[in-house]
């Protein structure tokens, strides 16, 4: 059997169940892609701290190490932030890896220069996991792409916004309770700016921009408002008039051709796409030219929805069979 080596760069919360499905999955993905994905280096910033039993041996705090490694060719990365993460997949792409990442922070503002950079390269980049978690957005747009035009994209990209509209409608919670209840359930983070502030759907809304328009509107011109000036009484006058709030990331190209986007809530109705989607999950409404509208619902987050995309996109990969050197 044919053996290909990959990396995890960061073992948190993805990494870790990147790691898991591919152990679960082994035989399964071996059978079914005919190659075998042998995880080779796991890097972290510590060491020190075993965080899956039988991996202490895999793990590294040098990128050098990981590329040295003879048979490298598939890199999934799950870190946090634009650096050293970019520099790690530009090593990487420039190596001949393939990479996966679910890193929107980075992509949003990097991932054109990495899909060039990868193209020249002649490797691929997955980057499905950056959007809306395990719903398969991603690669659903790249094959409507191939025929249709997406003119509007309309979507409920943070999984931790949603669940605190939700709950202030259908509990009657303050946005103070709801925040903290979503604290203690594990979806928003201890320090939740990111979430409620906008700017996490607003980095995978423009993650979405690059992909339907091949261009981003200038980040200065979009409006980003997050979640927090809305209050329990609003949401009960809105719910008694048959209307919802939700967190809605938006952008369109004009007819001039102009790609305009904004983030904020916005009042929904029980025709709107995303009236019925509660709690952490995301959506994503596409307006094409064939098609109509088109829906997707899921959940947007957690380890294993956000790993399995992962691995679906390293599947991906292996099917087109780009550029593998298999040792048998
Ligand atoms: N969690 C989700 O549901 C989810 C969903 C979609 C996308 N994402 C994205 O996936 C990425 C990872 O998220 P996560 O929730 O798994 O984060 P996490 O649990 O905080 O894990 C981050 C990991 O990255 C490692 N790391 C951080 N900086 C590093 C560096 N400079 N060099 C090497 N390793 C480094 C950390 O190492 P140490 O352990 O040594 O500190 C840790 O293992 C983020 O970009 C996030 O936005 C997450």
């Amino acid at each position: 059997m044919a053996t290909i080596k990959a990396a995890i760069l960061g073992f948190g919360t993805v990494g870790q169940g990147i790691y898991h499905i591919l152990n679960e999955k082994r035989e399964e993905l071996k059978n079914k892609l005919g190659i075998e994905l042998e995880v080779a280096k796991i890097l972290v910033t510590d060491t020190s701290r075993e965080r899956v039993p039988g991996t202490a041996h895999l793990m590294t705090t040098s990128m050098d190490e990981v590329l040295a490694e003879p048979g490298m060719q598939v890199v999934f990365e799950a870190i946090v932030n634009e650096e050293p993460a970019f520099t790690y997949l530009k090593r990487a792409v420039e190596h001949k890896c393939h990479v996966i990442t679910a890193n929107k922070v980075m992509f949003a503002k990097r991932g054109l220069e990495l899909q060039d950079l990868a193209k020249v390269n002649g490797v691929f980049v997955g980057f499905e996991a950056t959007t809306a978690g395990g719903v398969p957005v991603i690669k659903t747009m790249k094959n409507i792409l191939l025929v249709n035009d997406v003119s509007r994209i309309q979507g409920v990209l943070n999984g931790t916004s949603n669940y605190i509209l939700t709950k202030m409608r259908s509990q009657g919670w303050s946005f103070e309770t709801a925040l903290k209840e979503a604290q203690n359930l594990g979806y928003a983070e201890a320090d939740p700016y990111n979430d409620i502030s906008g700017q996490d759907a607003f980095k995978k809304l423009m993650i979405l921009s690059a992909l339907a328009f091949g261009e981003q509107p200038d980040w200065a011109d979009v409006d980003v408002v997050g979640i927090d000036s809305i209050s329990a009484e609003q949401v009960k006058e809105a719910c008694e008039k048959g209307l919802r709030y939700r967190h809605v990331a938006e952008v369109e190209k004009l007819a001039d051709g102009k790609v305009v986007a904004k983030v904020g809530p916005q009042l929904v109705d029980k025709e709107h796409p995303l009236y019925p989607v509660d709690d952490v999950n995301n959506a994503v409404a596409l307006d094409t030219n064939y098609i109509g509208t088109l829906t997707l619902i899921g959940p947007g987050a957690g380890m294993y929805p956000t790993a399995s995309v992962m691995v679906e996109d390293y599947a991906e990969i292996i099917g087109k069979r780009a550029g593998f050197v298999v040792t048998i």
